[in-house]
């Protein structure tokens, strides 16, 4: 077909939330073929349902691995391996493309292996720009997760900070559906915001103090829960009043704004730590235009903040077949026995010493 031929060609399936993706990946970026099909059932609910995510995907597994092996002009006979997220995530949705991929390497006799979803997240920007490789900063900011990591080299992941309660996507979702708008809210407040005065109601940003030092235990940590019980208030207060309706693009903005603070702030403190030039962001927060323009405008001119494109950015099969890559290269397979894990632990990762012993050792 006059396609430039180098490197493996992988399939890879994501299955684990309510997203149903397929990819498939020439190299480290001749994507040949990438389809995700989203589900718009859990909108009512106000959050993804389980069951509903699940049974759906079972259904729509084989028309979007077939269309994204159409795209591609590829045959499977020619796949040289496959992959699958294998948690953490809904563990009905993960079974749903683990099984798939399993079963069909079983029938073709090809070597496949499991990929973690937030390593993945990770590769996101290095399928669209080569520089994104380690040493760099990364923030991911999805619907589960929010997590701060120094990454030495691709398969080794210091974690510097983690949220304490809420996710920073959970909390855009909680807010959205406080403020009566839709799911998921992420993308609902960030378009209030714009029309919105974020200094109408100043909201405190959680986890700042200027009383923090490095050696804090939450230098780098974050935190959302207490925030989302402030715009609470805000609004039974406005409620009360009558008044709600006409400010909410002022709560929006006031809300976006003091989680992009907070985010921002704890990534640049991670920047300064590890004196790391680049910044990589992922999950669906990343996103959010706002929390790119902040990090961007407080960085050094010569640094490089990577934000995929929002396709990339959330849940997609592209990003695993690009972990894909990087762990098969390094002659990782999987066995039959394989399993899906809601609760996955990240490979490679290693605690930050201010996590453990209280104080930041010199090694970064
Ligand atoms: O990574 P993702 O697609 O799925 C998970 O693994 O969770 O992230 C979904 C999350 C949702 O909470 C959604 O509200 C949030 O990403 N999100 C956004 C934006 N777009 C999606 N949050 C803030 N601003 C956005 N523009
Ligand atoms: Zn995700």
């Amino acid at each position: 077909m006059g396609r430039r031929v180098s490197g493996r060609t992988i399939l890879a399936v994501e299955t684990s939330c309510d997203d149903t993706s397929a990819a498939i990946l020439r190299g480290e970026r001749e994507l040949l073929g990438h389809v995700i099909a989203t589900q718009d059932m859990h909108a009512g609910f106000g959050g993804v349902v389980p069951e509903l995510a699940s049974r759906a995907q079972l259904r729509v597994i084989d028309r979007v691995v077939g269309r994204a092996m159409e795209q591609s002009g590829v045959g499977l006979a020619d796949v040289d391996a496959m992959a699958v997220t294998a948690g953490p995530g809904l563990i009905g949705s993960l079974l749903v493309g683990l099984n798939w991929v399993k079963s069909a390497a079983f029938a073709l006799g090809k070597p496949f292996i499991g990929v973690h979803h937030m390593e993945a997240h990770l590769f996101a920007s290095a399928l669209e720009d080569e520089r994104a490789r380690p040493p760099f900063v990364a923030l991911l900011v999805s619907g589960g997760h929010t997590l701060l990591l120094h990454a030495e080299r691709w398969g080794r992941y210091r974690l510097l900070g983690q949220t304490r309660d809420d996710a920073a996507g959970e909390a855009f979702d909680k807010v959205a559906r406080l403020l009566g708008l839709g799911y998921p809210g992420g993308p609902a407040i960030e378009q209030q915001a714009r029309e919105g005065d974020a200094a109408r109601h100043p909201l405190p940003v959680p986890m700042v103090r200027s009383a923090q030092r490095q050696d804090s235990e939450d230098y780098f940590d974050m935190s959302f829960s207490g925030l989302k019980t402030a715009v609470l208030m805000r609004v039974r207060e406005l409620e009360g009043a009558g008044r709600l309706e006409g400010e909410v693009p002022h709560l929006a903005a006031a809300f976006q704004n003091a989680a992009v603070e907070q985010l921002t702030e704890k990534t640049l403190r991670a920047v300064q730590a590890t004196d790391c030039r680049r910044v990589i962001l992922g999950g669906g927060v990343a996103r959010n235009k706002a929390l790119a323009d902040r990090i961007r405008s407080r960085m050094a001119p010569d640094a490089l903040v990577f934000v995929p494109s929002p396709r990339l950015a959330t849940d997609n099969a592209a990003m695993v077949a690009r972990a894909a890559q990087f762990r098969l290269e390094r002659g990782e397979q999987a066995g039959y026995d394989l399993n899906a894990q809601a609760n996955l632990s990240m490979p490679g990762i290693v605690e930050a010493p201010s996590a453990t012993h209280g104080r930041m050792e010199a090694d970064w």
